[in-house]
């Protein structure tokens, strides 16, 4: 399947895509992730994408599209992907239809101000990627991870004022891609709030849908 998980800045698209590709076994495409890559090794992409990224404003398009088309390449995403933080504007979908079809897009909403609590409360291995919310999600021991020990981090994007704009942005440029895949009758909407497991049980159901 070919998957887009939309949503708001911690609505819980990376933890969910984690689950969702293991369980249909594809790959999880996180532009996110690619980027924060980039702007750890330094490379060029890295350092043109960093001062967007601190202060939570979108990459811009062309160097973005890029990147996603030549990931979309690659030999696992035949099978189908679970694209998270991918589109996030009219020009990135409309991108995304010259370069592969989609099947299903399920749109993860959650009331503001606990989008604000989750990405705060956010921690993230540096090492392996894996996230863990110091209240709601916490590793077994105290900023460690429980999957390759290495200490956890909070993402510099996660300062509660960064993240406040990461909404704005988002509700300016991204929301309108709901109704963009509403009217191609691709969008499923997914309340996100509950627990983890529970919410992964509300896509599997919209994905039967
Ligand atoms: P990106 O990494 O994509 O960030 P985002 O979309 O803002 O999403 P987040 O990673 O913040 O949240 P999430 O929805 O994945 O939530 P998570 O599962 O982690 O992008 C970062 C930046 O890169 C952008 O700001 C932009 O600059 C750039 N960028 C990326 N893609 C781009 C593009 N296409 N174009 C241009 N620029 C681009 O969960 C959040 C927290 O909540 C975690 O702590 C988790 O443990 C916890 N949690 C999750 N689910 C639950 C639950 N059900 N109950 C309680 N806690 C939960």
């Amino acid at each position: 399947m070919r998957i887009i998980l939309l949503g708001p800045p911690g609505a819980g698209k990376g933890t969910q895509a984690v689950r969702l590709a293991e369980k249909l076994a594809v790959p999880h495409i996180s532009t996110g992730d690619i980027l924060r890559r980039n702007v750890v090794k330094k490379t060029k992409l890295g350092l043109q994408a960093q001062p967007y990224m601190a202060t939570g404003k979108l990459v811009p398009d062309n160097l973005v599209i890029e990147m996603t088309a030549k990931r979309l390449k690659e030999k696992d995403a035949r099978k189908g992907f679970i694209l998270d933080g991918f589109p996030r504007t009219l020009a990135q979908a409309n991108a995304l239809e010259d370069l592969t079809e989609i099947d299903v897009v399920v749109n993860l909403f959650l009331d503001p101000e606990d989008l604000v609590k989750r990405s705060t409360g956010r921690q993230v291995c540096p090492n392996c990627e894996a996230v863990y919310h110091v209240l709601t999600n916490p590793p077994r021991k105290t900023n460690v991870c429980d999957k390759c020990g290495s200490d956890l981090v909070q993402r510099e994007d996660d300062k509660e004022e960064v993240v406040r704009t990461r909404i704005t942005t988002y509700e300016d440029l991204t929301e309108p891609l709901c109704m963009y895949y509403k009217e191609k009758a691709l969008l499923r909407d997914v309340y996100a709030s509950g627990h983890i497991e529970e919410i992964f049980e509300r896509i599997l159901e919209a994905l039967r849908r």
